[in-house]
């Protein structure tokens, strides 16, 4: 038992992700929830634990962003604030959270887009970085999309030769609501609606939460001097012309040749599987295939966010590659005692 002061915590966004992080902190001892940000009038103002399903009041209500979000961060001591709001990209969700870096809090964000963006954006993980160290913070991305490539990595460890690495994320996505899904993933749109939105988005690459980052990151980890990536996104859509699954496919060459290939799938699988199949064409040739239970990438996302929050406040000030952060490990204990 430690008598050290809770871990302070709070949230911006209140959907799936949010609420289910409430539930989570409701229940700890370690962490204490000292704000929620939210933009819906219906929310704000009200207790964040009967929003959240719980039975009881948690004291805590809605803060109203934008309005209310400053007066929160003076007033309140807060560790750590947890992004969850919505679908963005990383410019937008750094706009969102850069007046709590300012205010010296560390920042989790759940968006996608956040992996490595020492790759994707240098100019904005600089200027992210800037405002890190000045102020004292950490800042990186965390959820299901952005573990799999250390798990990648690690099963190269008894590889004597590799010729190439591919793997396929196959995420039944069921358990998010149909607006994230919708937002998020294009999952609900009709065909062509989901067409005008990827026009839009390849004519202003700052709306892209690709995983183009994923491919440069296993390069790197493998010393192969990948000089060109080619990408094709498609679509699963039904007989009514909704689209309900997406494959974004990329590839990794090296002088032609290919070195790695990954292809990650989200859909409203008929069959709600949730797997990771991970080739490694080399010495000796390893298959292997992780099934996971249907509420993988839910759960996942929160529970990597939470798993983060150690990690976030001990790690050095900057802005933090996803991929290179140390494994966010599940911990049974007082998060207090490993800080
Ligand atoms: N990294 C990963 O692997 C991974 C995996 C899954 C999800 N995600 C991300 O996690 C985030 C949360 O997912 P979710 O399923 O919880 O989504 P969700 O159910 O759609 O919830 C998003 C919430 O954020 C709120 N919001 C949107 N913009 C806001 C703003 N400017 N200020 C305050 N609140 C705002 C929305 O409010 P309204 O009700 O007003 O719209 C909504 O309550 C999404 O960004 C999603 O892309 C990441």
């Amino acid at each position: 038992m430690t008598n050290k002061e809770r871990i302070k915590v709070a949230i911006y966004g209140l959907g799936g992700v949010g609420k289910e992080l409430v539930r989570d902190f409701n229940q700890r001892e370690d962490i204490e929830l000292v704000g929620v940000i939210a933009r819906n009038p219906l929310q704000i103002g009200h207790d964040v634990g009967i929003l959240s399903g719980l039975d009881n009041k948690t004291g805590i209500t809605v803060t109203a962003n934008q309005t209310k979000e400053q007066d929160l961060y003076e007033t309140t001591k807060i560790d750590v604030l947890i992004h969850c709001a919505g679908a963005n990209n990383a410019k937008g969700t750094f706009e969102q959270v850069r007046t709590a870096l300012e205010h010296g809090i560390n920042v989790i964000t759940a968006n996608v887009g956040t992996t490595d963006l020492w790759s994707s954006d240098p100019e904005l993980a600089s200027e992210i970085d800037v405002i890190c160290k000045e102020h004292g913070v950490t800042y990186f991305g965390q959820g299901s999309s952005q573990v799999l490539e250390k798990a990648v990595i690690a099963m190269t460890e008894g590889s004597k030769e590799i010729e190439s690495v591919s793997f396929m994320h196959h995420s039944d996505v069921h358990a998010y609501s149909e607006k994230s899904n919708r937002e998020t993933l294009g999952i609900g749109l009709s065909e062509a609606e989901f067409d005008e939105r990827k026009k839009a988005a390849e004519t202003n690459s700052a709306e892209l939460n690709s995983n183009i980052d994923s491919v440069k990151f296993i390069g790197d980890n493998l010393g192969f001097v990948i000089d060109d990536v080619k990408t094709k996104m498609s679509t699963y859509v039904n007989d009514s012309g909704i689209v309900f699954g997406t494959q974004e496919t990329l590839i990794g060459y090296e002088q032609g040749k290919e070195r790695i290939r990954e292809d990650w799938v989200f859909i409203l699988d008929p069959e709600k599987r949730y797997y990771d199949k991970i080739v490694i064409h080399g010495v000796p040739e390893v298959e292997s295939v992780m099934n996971y239970s249907p509420d993988r990438g839910f759960c996942t996302t929160y529970a990597t966010i939470r798993n983060s929050i150690p990690v976030v406040m001990k790690e050095k000030a900057g802005y933090l590659n996803s991929l290179t952060i140390p494994v966010c490990r599940w911990y049974g204990g007082d998060y207090r005692d490993i800080l």
